[in-house]
């Protein structure tokens, strides 16, 4: 679990697929947000005033209800729904509200954001429905949602006591720690600052692998995936992920054991995927044929993206800042 004290909360946004002043889902929604861990924010997101989506209305000046939801989900870092079930489907005021959302093409305002769900009945059978329906339309909409634990409340009025409150400890229980994962899963889909300090003091001894001529280091941490490129400190740039890795493997070769170095971070930050950091890395390096000490100083810039749960090294940007 992450400590709150050194991590950015999560901006959590709350949609309830119901309309209902006495909503079930509403209820199980509020006890839910009132049990999220510490660094978590949750907002709830109304959705009823959404006009029917229309793509004759989009253009220069959409409906007003519509800008401001698609901002509020923007302004999100993930989303939870909590929903009935109507039909063994979703409601439709909820699949109304992803459809606004999810245009117009190409900018729709879910693309990435981790998801929550979860479903309630009032009856003994139902909420499987709407749970997977919403989980099918995450496919297209490009959402990684949560997958276990699954929440399916059935006889959901019985949890509930006359305030909206949950009854049994148990209930709360399961509650406090489907947002728990939550969080968790929050923060593994989209790394903050905090995971990202943690990634560079590695990367310091990546660094200093590499100028000692060991590059298996960095080339675990380079990217296989594109876009990637390398501007050399010798002013000549190159792209492509197997050119640049190879590139690495080949610079550090120039290397021989001795060297030491250090990374001056004058910039860093992280979010939604993407890392990077900017300042100076002094080292002292043995190169050339005897292996002679050469001291120099490089501006730099690195660019990271999160891939298959790690962050990998997409760009480099390196040029002499002084030689000495
Ligand atoms: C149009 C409609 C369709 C419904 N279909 C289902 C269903 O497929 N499965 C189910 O368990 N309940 C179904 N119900 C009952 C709802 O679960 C129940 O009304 C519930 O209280 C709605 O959630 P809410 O309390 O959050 O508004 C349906 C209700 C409506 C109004």
């Amino acid at each position: 679990m992450n400590n709150a004290a050194q991590t950015r909360a999560i901006q959590l946004a709350v949609i309830v697929g119901s309309l209902r002043a006495q909503s079930y889902s509403r209820k199980i929604a509020r006890a839910l947000a009132a049990r999220a861990p510490d660094s978590m924010r949750c907002r709830f997101i109304e959705i009823g005033d959404l006009p029917l989506y229309n793509e004759d209305l989009e253009g220069e000046d959409p409906p007003r209800a519509w800008s401001t939801f698609r901002a509020e989900i923007r302004s999100a870092d993930a989303v939870l729904f909590v929903t009935p079930e109507y039909n063994r489907s979703i409601p439709g005021c909820l699949k109304n509200a992803l459809d606004v959302g999810s245009r117009p093409s190409g900018k729709s305002v879910f693309k990435g954001l981790p998801a929550g769900v979860v479903s309630v009945t009032p009856n003994k059978l139902g909420a499987f429905g709407a749970n997977h329906a919403l989980r099918q339309t995450f496919v297209f909409l490009d959402m990684p949602v949560m997958q276990q634990p699954e929440a399916y409340f059935s006889t959901v009025a019985d949890l509930l006591d006359d305030k909206g409150g949950v009854k049994s400890s148990e209930t709360a229980g399961s509650l406090e720690k489907f947002m728990s994962a939550l969080e968790d899963w929050i923060r593994t889909i989209r790394p903050d600052d905090a995971s990202f300090e943690a990634f560079m003091r590695q990367r310091e001894k990546i660094a200093e692998d590499y100028v000692n001529g060991d590059a298996k280091s960095l080339e675990a941490i380079v990217t296989h995936a594109e876009p990637a490129t390398f501007f050399s400190p010798r002013g000549d740039h190159l792209q492509g992920a197997n050119a640049v890795a190879s590139r690495y493997e080949r610079d550090a070769r120039s290397f021989h054991e001795g060297g030491s170095t250090d990374l001056e971070v004058l910039q860093s930050s992280a979010s939604g995927g993407l890392a990077f950091w900017t300042g100076l890395q002094h080292a002292e390096a043995r190169m050339g044929k005897n292996g002679e000490t050469t001291a120099m100083t490089l501006r730099v810039t690195e660019v990271f993206r999160f891939e298959d749960g790690a962050f990998r090294l997409v760009h480099r940007h390196a040029d002499p800042a002084k030689a000495g």
